[in-house]
This record gives structure tokens, sequence and C-alpha cells, in this order.
């Protein structure tokens, strides 16, 4: 069911921790399942993503999509982080079974929300960024679950 990718990010994630005084950190969860996912990143001055952490109270596959997410968003500027969807997570590992794709919403919004942050602190407009929800599950369809 899951692909070989998913099972090693699952068993092995890389970047899980947390960066103290990071740029940016965002935290992001979803009500129906109750899992919760927190993204810590260190933004240096031009813009490039240095380093990233991220700790996930949830289910294995949003383990192994935040885990993918760090590694994908690792070393990219801003606005190539933005363009690491939930799609390219899933698609950076193999897929995922169909029920389990919402978890991997969560890696993108808590990416989301870690440059929010990160705008919000340094007073600055990232293009193609919006607002990030706190809770992802709002007005998702019921049916998905
Ligand atoms: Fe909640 Fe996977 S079941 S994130």
């Amino acid at each position: 069911m899951y692909s070989e990718k998913v099972m090693d990010h699952f068993s092995n994630p890389r970047n899980v921790g947390e960066i103290e005084n990071a740029s940016g950190v965002g935290t992001v969860g979803n009500a129906k399942c109750g899992d919760i996912m927190r993204i810590y990143l260190d933004i240096n001055d031009n813009g490039i993503i240095q380093d990233v952490k991220f700790k996930t109270f949830g289910c294995g596959a949003a383990v192994a999509t935040s885990s993918m997410a760090t590694e994908l968003v690792k070393g990219k500027n801003i606005q190539e982080a933005l363009e690491v969807t939930n799609k390219a997570v899933m698609d950076a590992l193999d897929g995922l079974p169909a029920v389990k794709v919402h978890c991997s919403l969560l890696a993108e919004e808590a990416i989301h929300a870690a440059l929010w942050d990160y705008a919000t602190k340094n007073n600055i407009v990232i293009n193609g960024l919006e607002k990030p929800k706190t809770d992802i599950s709002e007005g998702e369809e019921e049916e998905i679950y």
C-alpha cells in the first residue's frame, strides 16, 4: 500500500527537530484526525533556506511527507519553496494511497505558515503566499475522510 520511499521516510525521517531562533515557524493541524505539524525555517540574508527542521505529531504518511517536504525546500529560495506543493511531495515519494492524500497537505501548509511567519517578522510580502490556515480540515469535503 505504501511505496518504498514512503516507508523509508517514515522509518528514517530526515530533518527532525527544532531550530532555535528560527527565521520562521509554522504550525498547522487537521482537527479531523488531530494531527499536528510544525516546521522551522532558517533563512539567510539572500532569502535561501539554509536549514529546515520539523516535528510531526501525526500518522505515518504525515511523517513521511514532512520529511520529504523538508528535503525538497532545503537550499531553495523562498519562491522555489512556495512551489513545493503537496503534489510535488507526493510525486517525490512515488505517490500516496488516496485516503492519505490529505496528510500531505499538512506539510505544504506548514511550510507556507513558516514562510508567512518569516514575512511578518521581516515586514515583507512574499508574492503568491496567502495567509495559511491553522486547521487544514476547514472547508474540506466530508467524504474524503
Ligand atoms: Fe491525520 Fe494523516 S491521518 S495527517
